[in-house]
């Protein structure tokens, strides 16, 4: 049986170590599908998973990464056909299954996606689990009563993967963003993502009141905390804020009257196990929104395997803006 490349962690010293080693199929978790692997990404998760700083690998040694896209080479399912160009994100891959980090992926049936026609598997990927997650915000939203005539919706973490996919969909989508960054270098980078302002946290007066002046018609919120908190005092009556992410922190110290004297709405995101009828609707809808230069400003670097420890301590450590990916076989 022929070898393969993958990042692959292992439990080490109470921590985690991640290294490059060659594996074959019988190394793989079970499924019915069978990938070529083209390109993955690298997300939050995923770094946290490769440094060890977040526990997130579930089983060891586990090949990392939670999003791969690539050809169907083998499959057991009827509805894929070798040769067929396809895309895998979340559903526990790079956590409970093996991962996208490698030349092959064996995964389920149901998890698999058909490559939308508007995308290569190149693009798939910088937009991944992290843009997949900014346009379920934006439908999850829209489901719920949000229209651009209500008024500005505020993206946090902006210049991050998510952020910058919420800002460039947001955008499209004909809402007017603003995008909140402690990232002072990147107000040119959100503005030609669609940004129509700019705003630094250390300029935020985050409040002790239960209500502060309404501010926000919505918002989407990759860092949780005190910024979610803060959100949540200041949207608008029946805005929504999608809350997506923890990269500041997980607690939510809030009361029920934003709820109750403002109908504000908090939906939960999750693109792990977002259903299958659901997740078609969202790939389509960003697939439809993005437009050939978005994927140019949005990629920040394309990475071989061996890179990925390095970059996903560069990701935690605030130094990356938009989306990093990770060359597999490298097809379009
Ligand atoms: N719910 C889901 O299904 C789902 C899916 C994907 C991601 N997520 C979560 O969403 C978040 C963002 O993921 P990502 O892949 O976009 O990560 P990312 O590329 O690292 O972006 C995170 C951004 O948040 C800001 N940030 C990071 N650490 C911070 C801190 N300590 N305090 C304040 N701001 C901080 C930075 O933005 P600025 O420098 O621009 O301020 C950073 O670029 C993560 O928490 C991730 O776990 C959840």
């Amino acid at each position: 049986m022929s070898s393969f490349k993958a990042l692959r962690i292992h439990q080490a010293d109470g921590g985690v170590t991640a290294r490059v080693e060659d594996i074959t199929l019988d190394d793989l978790s079970e499924g019915a599908v069978e990938i070529r692997s083209a390109w993955s990404g690298i997300n939050f998760k995923d770094a946290l998973a490769v440094t060890g700083a977040g526990k997130i690998a579930r089983k060891f040694p586990l090949v990392a990464g939670i999003d791969v896209a690539g050809t169907v080479e083998t499959s057991e399912d009827p509805r894929y056909k070798p040769g067929q160009p396809v895309l895998v994100t979340g559903w526990g891959m790079g956590e409970t299954h093996d991962g996208g980090y490698a030349e092959r992926t064996r995964v389920h049936g149901d998890w698999v996606v058909p490559l939308p026609d508007e995308l290569d598997l190149r693009r798939a990927m910088l937009v991944g689990t992290a843009g997949f997650t900014a346009a379920m915000a934006l439908v999850r939203m829209e489901q719920n009563g949000q229209r651009p005539e209500q008024g500005p919706v505020v993206v946090t973490g902006a210049s991050g993967g998510v952020g910058s996919f919420a800002t460039r969909l947001l955008s499209r989508a004909g809402y007017e963003v603003t995008a909140m960054t402690g990232k002072a270098d990147a107000a040119d980078y959100l503005r030609s993502l669609g940004a129509a302002s700019i705003l630094d946290p250390a300029d935020v007066d985050y409040g002790k009141r239960p209500l502060e002046k309404a501010q926000w018609a919505g918002a989407v919120d990759a860092l949780g905390g005190e910024t979610l908190t803060w959100l949540t005092r200041t949207v608008k009556p029946f805005g929504n804020i999608a809350a997506i992410g923890l990269a500041q922190g997980t607690d939510l110290q809030t009361t029920v009257l934003p709820f109750i004297l403002r109908g504000a709405s908090l939906l939960g995101i999750d693109s792990v196990y977002c259903p299958v009828t659901l997740r078609l609707k969202i790939w389509e809808r960003a697939a439809q929104l993005l437009r050939d230069e978005d994927f140019d400003t949005i990629c920040h670097s394309e990475l071989g395997l061996d890179d990925v420890p390095r970059a996903c301590a560069e990701l935690l450590d605030r130094r990356v803006r938009g989306r990093m990916l990770v060359r597999l076989s490298g097809e379009q």
